[in-house]
């Protein structure tokens, strides 16, 4: 468990820290959101719901939250899914690696630990994907075990509140954050008070404009004090972004259209399916692009037609205009190379495989041409 505590350090206030938990706790228990899985405190709910809310938003999470609780109600449903099944209930949320984690974590756990859910830090962190946050987002949240949290809401709230100049996101700003979330702990109600932080950033102590005349810790509050709420924490860096043209073939062969599985070490959408895209390279023109890439990607030779649909989409540092062409499979069969197996499939068919957002979208401008 060692590994978890930051380095000793001296608390960043002078307060006892129940002068800022209680007044935070008063206020969460008048002000919290009903969320799914504050219903009760079982780990396994909360557990998918932290794993969910980490890069996602809470409005965004609570349909995919409430459509996995049905598929898998428990840990032991969730270890014996197939992970396409999981993927595809995952699909729409992103990170898809997050997915692919929990349902490798929920195995380990129900073959090292069948019954319960242990309240055993060190097990919690051998898990794939369990870091700091989630391991103590679920220990506190499920058995109040002393444990911080630090994510994009509550970084916020303790940057302001404690007046630190710095980026709490990088370098030293990290461990001084967690040092603070730590150094803040209550004796009790500890699930509680890691989630009144993340709620009082969500709905009081906001990026912009913050409510601080609504705020519990206002009288406390360093930021506030010195009207710098909205100078601290300093913005994001933000990355230069870079502009990407790729092409995508929707292969066809009679009413059938060909779909491909990434490999499992793909980088991003591992074992997720998609028509064949690719970049295009500068000045090459879209068709002989589409008969290029179907080529190197499948082993097709396909006689390309019409363009159907640009999609824009952006992932992480590159915006990516993704010019979708149709064409027919003229000679061939499929070969594997980057991909790892294909189906000809009718457009019905495509809903039930796992696929990326844009490639979602492509999927339904296919749909609406069939039924339009
Ligand atoms: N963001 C991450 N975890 C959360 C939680 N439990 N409640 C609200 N927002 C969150």
């Amino acid at each position: 468990m060692a590994r978890h505590k930051p380095a000793v350090r001296s608390l960043p206030f002078d307060t006892h820290p129940t002068a800022l938990s209680a007044p935070l706790l008063v206020w969460f228990d008048a002000h919290h959101r009903k969320l799914p899985w504050r219903s009760n405190r079982d780990p396994y709910r909360i557990w998918v719901s932290e794993v969910m809310l980490q890069q996602t938003t809470v409005t965004a999470v609570i349909p995919f939250f409430e459509r996995f609780l049905a598929a898998f109600p428990t840990i032991v449903a969730l270890a014996a899914a197939d992970e396409q099944r999981v993927l595809k209930l995952w699909e729409g949320l992103g990170y898809y690696r997050r997915a692919r984690h929990l349902h490798a974590a929920a195995r380990q756990l129900v073959a090292s630990h069948p019954g319960e859910l242990p309240n055993d830090p060190d097990v919690w962190h051998s898990l794939p994907g369990v870091g700091r946050y989630i391991l103590g987002a679920v220990l506190s949240q499920a058995f109040d075990r002393a444990l911080p949290i630090v994510e994009a809401n509550s970084l916020r709230v303790l940057a302001r509140l404690f007046g630190y100049r710095g980026d709490p996101r990088e370098g030293e700003g990290k461990a001084w954050v967690w040092s603070a979330a730590e150094s803040m702990l209550p004796q009790k109600r500890v699930g509680d008070f890691n989630q009144a932080l993340m709620e009082l950033g969500s709905l009081i102590c906001t990026p912009t404009r913050p409510a601080c005349e609504k705020c519990p810790l206002a009288a406390q509050c360093v930021a506030h004090s010195e009207g710098l709420q909205e100078k601290i924490p300093p913005p994001k860096r933000q990355p230069v972004i870079t502009a990407v043209s790729e092409v995508g073939i929707v292969i066809r062969r009679g009413k059938q259209i060909l779909l491909c599985r990434r490999p499992a070490n793909a980088g991003r959408w591992q074992n997720m399916w998609e028509v064949p895209h690719a970049e295009r390279i500068e000045g090459e023109e879209l068709s002989v692009a589409a008969v290029r890439v179907a080529k190197e990607l499948t082993g097709l030779t396909v006689k390309p037609g019409d363009e159907i649909i640009a999609i824009r989409h952006s992932v992480t540092r590159y915006r990516i205009t993704l010019a979708c062409v149709e064409a027919t499979a003229a000679k061939g069969t499929f070969a594997p190379g980057f991909y790892t197996e294909a189906k000809w499939l009718t457009v019905a068919e495509l809903a039930d495989y796992p696929v990326s957002a844009p490639q979602r979208k492509l999927v339904n401008a296919l749909v609406s041409a069939r039924d339009g």
